[in-house]
């Protein structure tokens, strides 16, 4: 298998010369470092513990791996609030542990694709220091956004997005008070975050997730005796702080630097932006690569609202020249298996706390499963994130002083926050910490019985959802799906999202009446059991030749 992959990079890796775009079509694995596998045993996963943990990926076969921020950092959100944007913090082992964890993923056929944060930086950052030093009027302070009167923003955590320093002056933090935003009208940061590229480039990463990236630009009101400017032939985002147009220009100079390195090196926007056409003005061809798909994320498990949000975003993209990138989970929204597991249709935003309503696990995971199937048979690129692979659901009941999101304290502890999709993965079934780290320690506590989920229970057992994934991304690749295009199935019932990607029919059926098959179908995939007169029964996605 690694033999088999090895070559298949290389002769990637050889044309990509030739452009193969790699990107249009991947699976692409998200690695949360502080919860994947902690090889020093302080209960944070680590770098080390990632690298001889890139086989499972492997394995699984996906094509690259997206790790979230390893940089040094206070840790004030998780990573995202970055001190140096050059380094490794010692939590997670040094720039030479990445610079092997790269070789390593290299081997074994993965890209990486690493975080880069430019929206804010930690208010530990050297730069947020020194402004603090130097006082109002500063150069220093001219790289951050200080006013001396705040105005009604809030935070996306919670309460006022100002926060005032000790000389009365307030700074801007669209997060955390420990996550000034930078100013981009300021030449030294769009310089400065040039290098940053460049520096990650020169040690081999193959892309960037860019966070934030509808955030950089704001739109301030011009004072009342300046006569107003035109208006723009395209109007900005509805918000001030948002979707500003001024952004693209940012995502340009950043595509030609991508450009100058070999091997199609990729950009990916995290543009919570809506309606869909916004969100493709971001993968524009002088643009990013990819923009994740949050409508799709965010549709219920409901045929309808999925064919409609497949469909446009779809022909939003194809607009544009641009693949779709498909997505359910992320280190920032409920595990898709417990979203989908109330059957009243409740779909849980930010969270779940003990005392909410819980979860159906079993109707959770059916689903879960389901819409990975049918997600895997779309064409475009798919992003998988760590542990869905073995079908972990959120963790429901984290005590309250286990929490470390800040949108928990910020919002007065009214709302849960991530931390219950951040749960550090079960490997083993027996022994501390699921086989996390070699001890009892885990930053977040992992829920008891999550033995059930650990990868070797699943590893060779048909009908694990492991196996199903590794199935799913073995079919995938073997019809070519994710470079194909979707054709709709005249067939399909009102709660089935039924269309043909090449020689393949997809039929999910999110309805309670089961659902009957072309005569002669041959099963490829199937995320459950069909009925005893194999139809497709509830909640379950089909793969078939017919
Ligand atoms: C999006 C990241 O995914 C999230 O985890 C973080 O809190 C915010 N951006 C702020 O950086």
């Amino acid at each position: 298998m690694a033999v088999g992959r090895l070559v298949g990079y290389r002769r990637l890796s050889v044309s990509t010369e030739l452009s193969t775009q790699w990107w249009r079509d991947a699976v692409i694995y998200q690695v949360y470092p502080r919860s994947f596998a902690d090889a020093d045993g302080d209960g944070i996963g680590d770098l080390p513990g990632i690298t001889a943990r890139l086989s499972h990926l492997a394995e699984l076969g996906a094509d690259a791996v997206w790790l979230s921020p390893f940089y040094p950092s206070p840790q004030a959100d998780a990573g995202y609030d970055v001190s140096d944007y050059r380094d490794v913090d010692p939590l997670f082992g040094r720039l030479s542990d990445f610079d092997a964890m790269v070789a390593r993923a290299h081997e074994l056929g993965l890209r990486v694709i690493v975080d880069l944060v430019p929206n804010h930086t930690s208010d530990e950052h050297l730069w947020f220091q020194a402004a603090l030093a130097a006082g109002p009027g500063s150069p220093e302070r001219d790289r951050y956004v200080f006013r001396d009167e705040p105005n009604d923003w809030g935070s996306m955590f919670g309460g006022s997005a100002w926060s005032q320093v000790e000389d009365g002056q307030w700074y801007l933090h669209l997060f955390d008070a420990k996550q000034p935003d930078l100013n981009w009208d300021n030449p030294e940061v769009r310089a400065e975050f040039a290098d940053v590229l460049r520096f990650w480039l020169d040690r081999g990463v193959d892309g960037f997730r860019v966070d934030v990236a509808h955030g950089l630009v704001k739109r301030w009101e011009p004072p009342s005796d300046e006569v107003a400017a035109p208006p723009p032939a395209v109007p900005d985002g509805p918000e001030p702080m948002w979707d500003q147009e001024g952004v693209h220009d940012i995502y340009r100079s950043w595509r030609e630097i991508v450009d100058e390195y070999p091997g199609e090196r990729i950009l990916v926007a995290e543009a919570w932006v809506d309606p869909i056409e916004r969100m493709a003005r971001y993968v524009r061809p002088d643009e990013m690569h990819q923009a994740f798909n949050f409508a799709y994320l965010l549709a219920p498990w409901s045929a309808g609202d999925i064919r409609e949000v497949i469909g446009s975003s779809i022909a939003a993209c194809r607009e544009v020249g641009a693949p779709t990138t498909w997505v359910l989970s992320n280190h920032d929204v409920v595990r898709h298996p417990s979203r989908f597991g109330y059957a009243d249709g409740t779909l849980p935003r930010n969270g779940i706390a003990a005392g909410d309503p819980q979860p159906d696990e079993a109707l959770g995971l059916r689903r879960g499963r389901a819409a990975t199937v049918l997600m895997l048979a779309l064409p475009g690129v798919a992003y998988l994130y760590q542990g869905e692979e073995l079908g972990l659901p959120e963790h429901t009941t984290l005590p309250d002083d286990a929490r470390q999101d800040p949108t928990w304290a910020r919002s007065g502890h009214a709302v849960a926050g991530r931390d219950g999709c951040r749960v550090p993965v079960p490997w083993t079934a027996g022994g501390p910490s699921y086989g996390f780290g070699p001890g009892e320690r885990s930053w977040l506590p992992q829920p008891p019985a999550w033995d059930r989920y650990a990868l070797d229970g699943q590893r060779g057992v048909t009908g694990s959802t492991y196996e199903l994934y590794r199935e799913a991304l073995r079919v995938r690749r073997a019809y070519g799906l994710g470079a194909g295009t979707l054709a709709w199935w005249e067939e399909a019932g009102p709660d089935v999202v039924g269309f043909r990607n090449g020689d393949v029919l997809v039929v999910a059926n999110t309805g309670a009446e089961p659902v009957q098959l072309p005569v002669g179908a041959r099963v490829l995939l199937a995320s459950g059991e069909l009925d005893p007169q194999g139809r497709v029964p509830a909640d379950t996605t089909v793969w078939v030749l017919a």
